[in-house]
């Protein structure tokens, strides 16, 4: 290196560093040494730390720690279920936005930023959508209407208030989908064709020129053959490069990251790689839904340390992969985590026989996942690690 250039290197090293140390008040609230809080730790990167959030849990006057841990660990949050349309709309015509306005106005007294999830999914919709299209009384040119008035009338109602609005959710098949070539997938591709997509980032644009808009989806942690028939990460970076091409206001895409003890998984480096080159896009990334379960043998229900321990540290690697895989992409924005403790998460429900998948057991302890979590943001900095790059929503 020439010595003006070695001069220059330097300069910005040590801006960088004494950027770390004493950071602007972001997240609504300056960097505290002595807090070793996640929400606290992100703040030395300009990483958000985020969880789902579960109204029911949230509002239990039995469970103070559920709210407790919400407001002082996490300096973003998702509404677990309450933003999707069946929950919104449970009545054609008729908006419920309580719960998720409880959600918003929690977030901003706790100075938290708001992932809006979700616009436009194949689950979890109402009732007299799905019924109203399969009697065939709601036919594709009403459906389309009702889906550019969902999509306006919920991100106006939230205008100014949500950071990243999760448009698009889970698209793409999986190479188990029948046909097993990756294809566009469920109600909203089966009605509207692919069409839809650009759509939806267009009216969700329209409607807010300033929130975030994102694709999300799960299993795209990072890219396999490289062939989009096989390979679903390839799919979606195809996919989200040809609607920016056509000028479609994408400006990330989140990385679901639910994970599973019992797969291979990925390294750090394989999925920094593929954040790395979504960012190649001019893309802002996220983990938006981490999460690791494993699978529940009668010897983990029976209390088994020697099938438990594995289980926990094979899954607090796993947290710890995609958090330093985004520390070290400076354009992955937010990790957030699908509920932080095994009491209230999704996956006993979903996958009965799986379980233990969050950074807190069912007593509100925190487990290894959680430690390690924390030390990925202490030990992490320059010149590997640099504060995220603030991103600018795309006209
Ligand atoms: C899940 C919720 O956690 C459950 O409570 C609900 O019954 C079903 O949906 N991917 C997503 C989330 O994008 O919205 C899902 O959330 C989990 C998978």
């Amino acid at each position: 290196m020439n010595p003006r250039r070695w001069i220059v290197a330097a300069a910005v090293a040590i801006a960088t560093v004494a950027t770390l140390n004493t950071l602007p008040a972001t997240a609504g609230r300056p960097y505290d040494p002595t807090d070793q809080s996640l929400r606290n730790l992100g703040l030395r990167h300009n990483l958000y730390i985020g969880t789902a959030v579960d109204m029911a849990a949230l509002n239990d006057p039995a469970e103070p720690t559920y709210r407790k841990i919400v407001e002082s660990e996490f300096s973003t949050v998702t509404a677990e279920n309450v933003m999707k349309w069946e929950s919104l709309e449970p009545t054609r015509g008729v908006y419920n936005w309580g719960p998720a306005d409880e959600l918003v106005d929690f977030a901003r007294r706790h100075d938290q930023r708001v992932r809006g999830h979700v616009l436009v999914w194949q689950n979890q919709l109402p009732k007299w959508l799905t019924d109203g299209v399969a009697d065939g009384s709601i036919g594709k040119a009403e459906l389309r209407d009702l889906l550019r008035r969902h999509i306006t009338d919920v991100v106006t109602h939230f205008k100014g208030k949500i950071w990243q609005w999760d448009v698009v959710n889970e698209a793409v098949s999986d190479p188990w989908d029948t046909p097993s070539t990756l294809h566009y997938k469920g109600f909203w591709a089966e009605h509207l064709g692919p069409g839809y997509l650009a759509d939806a980032f267009r009216w969700a644009r329209a409607a807010d020129p300033k929130a975030l808009l994102f694709y999300n989806d799960y299993n795209i942690e990072a890219f396999g053959s490289g062939n989009p028939a096989d390979d679903k990460t390839q799919f979606v970076y195809d996919m989200v490069k040809d609607l920016l091409a056509r000028g479609v206001p994408v400006d990330g895409v989140g990385s679901q990251g639910h994970l599973g003890t019992q797969y291979g998984n990925f390294d750090t480096l394989q999925v920094a790689a593929a954040l790395r080159k979504f960012a190649g896009l001019g893309l802002s990334t996220a983990l938006t839904e981490v999460d690791v379960r494993s699978e529940m043998t009668d010897g983990v229900r029976a209390g088994n340390p020697n099938e438990i321990n594995p289980r926990l540290q094979a899954s607090a690697a796993n947290f710890s992969i995609l958090l330093q895989a985004c520390l070290a992409e400076r354009h992955c924005l937010s990790y957030t985590v699908w509920g932080f403790t095994d009491k209230h998460s999704w996956v006993p429900g979903t996958f009965p026989t799986e379980g233990l998948a969050s950074i807190y057991d069912e007593n509100y302890q925190p487990k290894r996942a959680y430690n390690v979590m924390r030390a990925d943001l202490i030990y992490a900095g320059p010149p590997y690690v640099l504060p995220r790059v603030a991103p600018r929503p795309r006209r």
